[in-house]
């Protein structure tokens, strides 16, 4: 049947500038607004050679926080400093090593511009809360922003006042080890979350003394990296990389976040540090962007691997003009940015921009008032680890656990459980649920799942079963995985035979996921696997709890294990949050961030793919499929289980689009079991017929809902144009009149369906 394309509403004027994101009103993070600038008053006073200066980041300072160096590196960087060479530091930490550092600048330097501290606090500092994909599990923003504001408050007693987080990468892809950074798959969901990281981090006033500048990063595309290996090749299409890649940086660029990070990764051809489309026109120039755009680490020098800059001079000029304004660890500006300045090949207003925007950022914080702010030692050792961090990080750590999987109601157990046992190498770890991220942190000062069980009360027997991995875990270095050790299977195979019960902790340890771990093979890594099916052998009455930093592929243990609970890495109340869920203290209230394949070979599987011209299922074969395995994935985004029962009615929809430009859907959810609980109600929707092909369905809205046993709450979500438009691939927003879907419900697959239109 012909049908004639549709109209077309552009929103506002027809650019992404104009486009408001649909989580926050801009906020003006000047806090000096008042008070006369001094950013003007310093860059007259400069030297070119002290505006590169300020453009210039440097790794660690340790030995020049004792007695000055005296050779190699060390005392290279702190001639530096006082030379008026070095803007900002990263990986220096600890009030009174912050102090020296900031006095060497203050006092040393000519002009005594302090510098900026900057640290990956990611998913807390010193008290860890869960890794950021698991927090985004809970869809609960409010405690999301919270333990960012926790992360803010014990870093910036430790002299940081700035995050390298939040990391706003959308993937699709659970084999990248970074999936464990963002929060997950989905736009809407990821820039919720993003906004209420930079809310966290950032406060309502940045010259307060524990809140910190945030950094949106890694911009662009570094999750869709190719074959989900780590700073591979991006390569998207326009569609993707405006309704996808970049709504999150947006979100956060609208929320008055202060710092980008650009990225690794090659998108479409161009390496993002040198990349002047995303950084100079769409950031600053259209979305307006005022703070000041870092490198991540080497990715200016990085540009000559890529073989599309010269030498470290070329890769300087290439940054600097495509709008990159501070070079993090390539020693590429602080050598040849000024000698290229007086060449003609960078234009001197680019790095006066460039300064102006990190000075102010320096004066925001109110560093030119008080560069010694966030170094108070007594501060420090009253803030870290308070009791109140680690009481907001167990909160946040029940929050994100997901019920995958709970068949005949195996869970909650009950503590008088008789004959417990206990199997798995990550049940007594205190190391691994600490994440990836910890570098601030104690190593081994996570809660196990062994002691908090202790802690209840819980009688039990414990066999380690297999050693997950073998030798050093570092940050740094690849963990070593013990594949064929099987030595300890047959004490944990006796121990189940004689149990009643079996909880096994299996999974990823913190460093399985994270910067350069990717994973071809994303099922229980080593021979956990060997081991839950040898223990399945002799007792089938198991509870598996997984740890894992990214969606596993856990096929075999969905079609035979009872009940499944993804306990993610979870910080340092690890082991407390999941007993909290398992015998039920807390009703499991997560949702997937990200779809859990049923093999690596689906991947990227994800539930807001496009509608293809063949879709299925077909009696012959010629339709968009697998032979020998379904389309859908194990788990979907959205899904996650409750100890209650919810049930969806009365979906109604307002369409009073001609009026105010918006629709409003209702729905009524009920509590049909008699335990209370917490639901994510969830709206997608699906732009029937559009320009540019779009989603078989996308999330626009959701509800955290709280029921009791038998209660019903009547929610409502307003659809506004932020949500029913998409951009074009000229980058324009629009909103195109015709049918749309809605589906309510629990999760991305199925819902009550409900029509309207935009005429
Ligand atoms: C490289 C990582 O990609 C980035 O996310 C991080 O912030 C920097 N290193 C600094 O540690």
């Amino acid at each position: 049947m012909f049908q004639f394309r549709k109209v077309c509403f552009v929103v506002g004027i027809i650019s992404l500038m104009m486009i408001q994101s649909s989580c926050a009103q801009k906020k003006d993070i000047t806090v000096s607004k008042n008070k006369e600038s001094k950013v003007e008053s310093f860059l007259s006073q400069m030297t070119l050679e002290e505006k590169v200066g300020q453009m210039n980041q440097y790794n660690g300072f340790w030995d020049a926080t004792g007695p000055a160096p005296s050779g190699g590196d060390s005392k290279m960087k702190y001639d530096h400093l006082k030379s008026g060479k070095v803007g900002a530091v990263l990986n220096v930490a600890g009030a009174e090593n912050v102090r020296k550092l900031q006095e060497t600048v203050v006092n040393e330097s000519r002009l005594g511009i302090p510098l900026l501290f900057g640290f990956d606090v990611i998913h807390g500092h010193k008290t860890l809360s869960p890794i950021p994909l698991a927090e985004a599990a809970s869809w609960d923003l409010e405690a999301i922003e919270k333990s960012a504001r926790v992360a803010a408050i014990e870093a910036s007693a430790r002299g940081i006042n700035w995050t390298f987080a939040p990391m706003v990468d959308i993937s699709r892809d659970a084999r990248w080890g970074r999936v464990m950074e963002g929060a997950g798959e989905d736009t809407y969901l990821g820039s919720q979350v993003a906004v209420a990281r930079v809310r966290g981090f950032q406060g309502d006033d940045l010259s307060d003394d524990n809140t910190i500048a945030a950094c949106a990063k890694h911009f662009a595309g570094y999750g869709f990296a190719e074959s989900g290996k780590d700073y591979n090749t991006a390569e998207v299409s326009l569609t993707t990389l405006y309704n996808v890649i970049l709504p999150p940086f947006k979100a956060c660029v609208d929320a008055g976040i202060c710092t980008v990070m650009n990225s690794f990764n090659s998108l479409n051809g161009i390496p993002a540090t040198g990349d002047k489309f995303l950084q100079r026109d769409i950031l600053k120039d259209k979305w307006g962007f005022e703070g000041f755009v870092i490198s991540d680490w080497g990715s200016t020098m990085e540009m000559i691997d890529h073989r599309y800059a010269k030498d470290k001079r070329d890769a300087a000029i290439i940054a600097a003009n495509a709008g990159s304004d501070m070079d993090m660890e390539s020693y590429a500006y602080v050598n040849y940015l000024a000698e290229a300045v007086r060449k003609g090949y960078v234009q001197m207003e680019y790095i006066d921009d460039a300064v102006r925007r990190i000075l102010k950022i320096k004066e925001d914080l109110g560093l030119f008032d008080d560069p010694y702010k966030y170094c108070s030692s007594k501060k420090e050792s009253t803030l870290i680890y308070h009791t109140d961090h680690k009481a907001a990080a167990r909160d946040m750590a029940k929050k994100s656990i997901v019920l995958l999987k709970n068949e005949d109601k195996a869970l909650p157990l009950s503590t008088s459980q008789k004959g417990l046992a206990v199997i798995g190498d990550l049940a007594a770890d205190k190391n691994g649920p600490l994440g990836n991220w910890r570098i601030g942190s104690e190593d081994n000062s996570a809660v196990s799942f062994l002691e908090a069980l202790d802690a209840e009360g819980v009688n039990y027997k414990y066999a380690v079963g297999t050693e997950v991995s073998v030798g050093k875990e570092e940050f740094i270095r690849e963990l070593e995985i013990n594949n064929s050790d099987e030595s300890q299977f047959q004490e944990a195979i006796n121990l189940a035979k004689t149990s009643e019960k079996v909880i096994m902790v299996l999974g990823e340890h913190g460093y399985h996921s994270g910067e350069g771990r990717s994973r071809a093979n994303i099922g229980l890594p080593g021979n956990q696997q060997e081991l839950l099916e040898a223990v399945y052998a002799v007792n089938k009455n198991i509870v598996l709890v997984v740890m894992t930093g990214r969606p596993l592929a856990l096929t075999w243990a969905d079609s035979n294990i009872p009940s499944i609970v993804n306990a993610w890495q979870l910080g340092s109340e690890a082991g407390h949050a999941i007993v909290d869920v398992l015998y039920g203290k807390y009703n499991p209230s997560g949702k997937l961030p990200m779809s859990f394949p049923r093999s690596v070979g689906q991947v990227p599987v994800y539930y807001n793919h496009m509608s293809t011209g063949r879709p299925g299922p077909k009696d012959l074969v010629f339709w968009s499929h697998y032979t020998d395995e379904t389309n859908d994935p194990l788990y979907a985004f959205g899904h996650g289980l409750s100890y209650s029962t919810f049930d969806y009615s009365d979906v109604t929809v307002m369409n009073s689009y001609s009026v105010d430009k918006t629709v409003k859907v209702s729905a009524t959810i009920t509590n049909t079991s008699d335990t209370k609980g917490k639901e994510v109600a969830q709206l997608y929707m699906q732009d029937v017929f559009a320009s540019v092909t779009r989603p078989v369905r996308e999330l626009k809205g959701f509800q955290l809902v709280e029921l009791a046993a038998g209660e019903s709450k009547t929610i409502e979500i307003t659809l506004s144009e932020d949500e029913l438009g998409f951009y074009n691939n000229e980058g324009n927003y629009i909103v195109e009149s015709g049918d749309f879907l809605i589906y309510v419900g629990g999760s991305s697959v199925g819902g009550i369906e409900k029509k309207f239109t935009i005429n």
